[in-house]
């Protein structure tokens, strides 16, 4: 009910602010930062997502939000909008010092099989294992993973520092996660500030209402490959609220208890941009952030379908820390 009514309330106060501005404001330049408000960039008052959750946790009055006047006359007035994260970023939730050093990329042939590209999202279990979706193993004709590329940011981009490594034929769990083993193992040198293995939830990490995110590399569906790591925040729910999810892989104990997460994402508003952050496309990793600042990985988007879904819906997470698929990786 607040959402519904909050935005009126800012459109009747950018009719109201009218003092005129000396400085001129352009869209995302930075705001804010001051002792009474916290920093932002300006943006209009409908491209502000964080501004919602600042007012209703009372951590800024409705009054108090400053105006950055107009860029443009035809798009009404900006506000300073508050940033939520340490990635500088006013998308996205508070998710604290996120690197994601123990995602990895994957390399795969191009439809013309005369180049490589990288894409999908694993998680470093160990020094020589990666557990990924499902999806990531022959998803069509476009053929098994050859290689694994650790400690990248952006899977186009090829940095001396990068670690690429060559890899097996991945075994299955079910018809939801792969495990691929890394030929050569990773030596203390390669483990490094960028490369890092995942640390795995407890399940007490699970207890009570803990904050989900998801992370992965996102995807350009143009040109078939991953781009940047990005994260997102996902709300924790009841497990027949994904009856309705649209699956078209056989997936089994979807609907059980334990073996299977139901999330939705928490809209958050972005520029476009040619990379999407479709969860279950980029199959992405379910993550705990702990009140601690730190993060534990708890499951991977099951490969309900292969579409690069990008909406509000709920979709599912594998649990990956059920004694069944610890079991299967601790076998291998
Ligand atoms: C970590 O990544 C950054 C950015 O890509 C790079 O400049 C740096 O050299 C890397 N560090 C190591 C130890 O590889
Ligand atoms: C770690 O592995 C890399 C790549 O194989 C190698 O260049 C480096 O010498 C190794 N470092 C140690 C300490 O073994």
């Amino acid at each position: 009910m607040i959402v519904i009514r909050l935005f009126p309330f800012i459109f009747a106060l950018t009719l109201v602010m009218t003092v005129p501005r000396t400085l001129a404001y352009k869209e995302l330049d930075t705001c804010g930062g001051d002792r009474e408000y916290p920093l932002g960039v300006c943006r209009y008052t409908d491209d502000c997502c964080t501004i919602k959750r600042y007012v209703m946790q009372k951590k800024i009055n409705i009054k108090d939000v400053p105006s950055c006047g107009y860029d443009s006359p035809f798009k009404g007035k900006m506000i300073c909008c508050p940033k939520t994260d340490t990635q500088g970023t006013t998308s996205g939730p508070p998710i604290l010092r996120f690197t994601g050093s123990h995602l990895v990329t994957m390399r795969y042939l191009t439809e013309h099989r005369d180049d490589y590209s990288y894409r999908f999202t694993g998680v470093l279990l160990s020094s020589s294992l990666v557990l990924a979706s499902k999806q990531c193993d022959a998803a069509d004709d476009e053929g098994l993973p050859s290689r694994v590329k650790l400690g990248s940011q952006d899977a186009r981009v090829n940095d001396k520092s990068d670690i690429k490594i060559y890899v097996d034929r991945p075994t299955s769990y079910k018809n939801d996660l792969v495990l691929i083993k890394l030929r050569t193992r990773l030596n203390r040198t390669q483990l490094s500030e960028n490369v890092s293995i995942a640390n795995l939830c407890h399940p007490y990490d699970l207890l009570g209402h803990p904050q989900f995110f998801a992370a992965g590399y996102s995807y350009n569906t143009q040109k078939n490959e991953g781009c940047k790591k990005y994260t997102m925040e996902l709300e924790n729910l009841n497990l027949n609220e994904c009856k309705n999810v649209k699956v078209t892989r056989q997936i089994e104990d979807l609907a059980t208890d334990q073996s299977h997460f139901c999330l939705r994402p928490i809209p958050t508003f972005e520029m476009k941009n040619e990379c999407s952050k479709c969860l279950t496309a980029t199959s992405s990793v379910l993550h705990v952030q702990r009140r601690d600042g730190s993060q534990c990985v708890a499951g991977i988007a099951t490969p309900t379908n292969d579409e690069c879904i990008e909406d509000e819906s709920p979709l599912y997470f594998t649990n990956i820390l059920t004694k069944s698929v610890s079991d299967f990786f601790n076998g291998e």
